[in-house]
């Protein structure tokens, strides 16, 4: 272990025991679970960086954590002591949590278990998908710009990206993407709500797209951040899947649930695809630890902190929305936990500037024009965001 990272851990082991001090019935090990509302920087050089394309700019001092689209409130108080409890028996293989929690999705879905593959996060299943489907060549038809990881997975096992544009208020332009498909197109991948413009799609249209489009291929419907959303339920095409149509419906206990750092999600389809991927997925046992799991299932019982989450991530982006505007920035209405707005100098230095005033944030560059796309933090997040905004404007 580098100097670097025995520090930072001996740094993080400070901070969970100060935050712990009230738990002393707990075991030591299980109690510093309860931490960190800020994760300590393991390193500044790591994989995880890079992925985040946040590279080597990384802060010690870290005051806002706004680059991964996480949920900074956590996971809620039951699923805590969920994971917390859990940890007595992880010696164990989680083998028999694993069919408690199918049922628990496919009771909560309305679904049966051959519909359903849960992984370790949607991630592996993005892969799995672009494998199983692509991997014999095709292409794959999605915004541009959209959530990457799956279309970057299908290049990279030489398949064609055609990338649609976006329309002019930064959704995805349907009629487009349906003109843009070819006999040889695999796959048509839809992030709703998109990631990183944060906007949604008419639902009416979208149902009606991916009915008709999954006659010809495979949709994928990428529903990260949907439970954001006040009319989730009426927006999954949880629907159209159930009815037999070729549609992939990708969920995560990432985001509004917290539990980015456990990694668990799950993807739900036709039984013939999940068939086709399972050969190449890394999926149920081999890649579920029995802490994800007992978190993932006390989530479900946890409707009013997932509530307040929403809550609270709409009042912290409103003092983002009442800031930019002081500072005559504009910006792409959010319906998620993270907002684009149209920078007015170069985003790299923005962003690092931003990082040498403890804020991590990320830039892109669409249409033309640098962009900054924060995630919605805390509202102490937010505030150091602003200060040093003021600073940069
Ligand atoms: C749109 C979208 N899909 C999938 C993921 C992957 O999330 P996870 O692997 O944590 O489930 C992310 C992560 O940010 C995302 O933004």
């Amino acid at each position: 272990m580098s100097t670097t990272n025995s520090m930072n851990r001996r740094n993080w082991l400070k901070t969970t025991a100060l935050f712990t001090g009230g738990l002393t019935m707990l075991p030591p090990a299980i109690s510093r679970l309860q931490a960190a509302p800020v994760a300590p920087v393991a390193s500044n050089s790591t994989a995880y960086a890079n992925d985040f394309a946040i590279g080597p700019k990384l802060p010690a001092n870290l005051k806002a954590r706004l680059f991964a689209n996480e949920n900074p409130f956590g996971p809620s108080p039951n699923a805590k002591k969920a994971i917390m409890d859990s940890m007595l028996t992880s010696y164990q293989y989680p083998i028999m949590m694993i069919p408690e929690l199918e049922a628990k999705i496919c009771a909560h879905e309305g679904i049966t278990a051959d519909m359903l593959m849960i992984s370790s996060g949607s991630s592996p299943l993005l892969l799995g998908t672009a494998v199983s489907l692509l991997r014999d060549g095709g292409n794959v038809v999605t915004a541009e710009t959209t959530y990457d990881d799956l279309p970057t997975r299908c290049e990279k096992v030489n398949a064609k990206w055609i990338k649609v544009p976006l329309t002019k208020d930064y959704t995805h332009d349907l009629d487009a993407m349906e003109k843009a498909i070819t006999p040889d197109t695999k796959l048509v991948y839809v992030c709703n709500p998109n990631n990183p413009t944060g906007t949604i799609v008419d639902k009416d249209k979208l149902k009606a797209f991916c009915e008709r489009v999954s006659q010809k291929t495979t949709v994928f419907v990428d529903e990260a951040y949907i439970d954001y959303l006040p009319d989730a339920d009426d927006t999954t095409l949880m629907s159209s899947v159930k009815k037999g149509h070729n549609i992939i419906v990708a969920r995560t206990f990432s985001k509004v649930y917290g539990l980015a750092g456990l990694r668990i999600g799950y993807i739900v389809a036709q039984p013939a695809t999940i068939a086709k991927m399972q050969p190449h997925t890394a999926c149920s046992w081999a890649v579920l630890s029995a802490p994800a799991i007992s978190g993932a299932l006390a989530s479900y019982q946890d409707k009013p902190y997932i509530q307040e989450t929403v809550k609270k991530t709409a009042e912290s982006r409103q003092f983002l929305y009442d800031t930019l505007k002081a500072e005559g920035y504009s910006y792409i209405p959010s319906h998620t936990n993270f907002v684009m707005f149209p920078l007015k100098m170069d985003g790299e230095r923005f962003t690092e500037e931003m990082m040498k005033r403890g804020v991590g944030l990320r830039n892109w560059k669409m249409n033309d024009q640098h962009w900054c796309r924060i995630s919605i933090g805390r509202m102490d997040e937010m505030q150091a965001f602003a200060a040093a905004f003021k600073e940069l404007s």
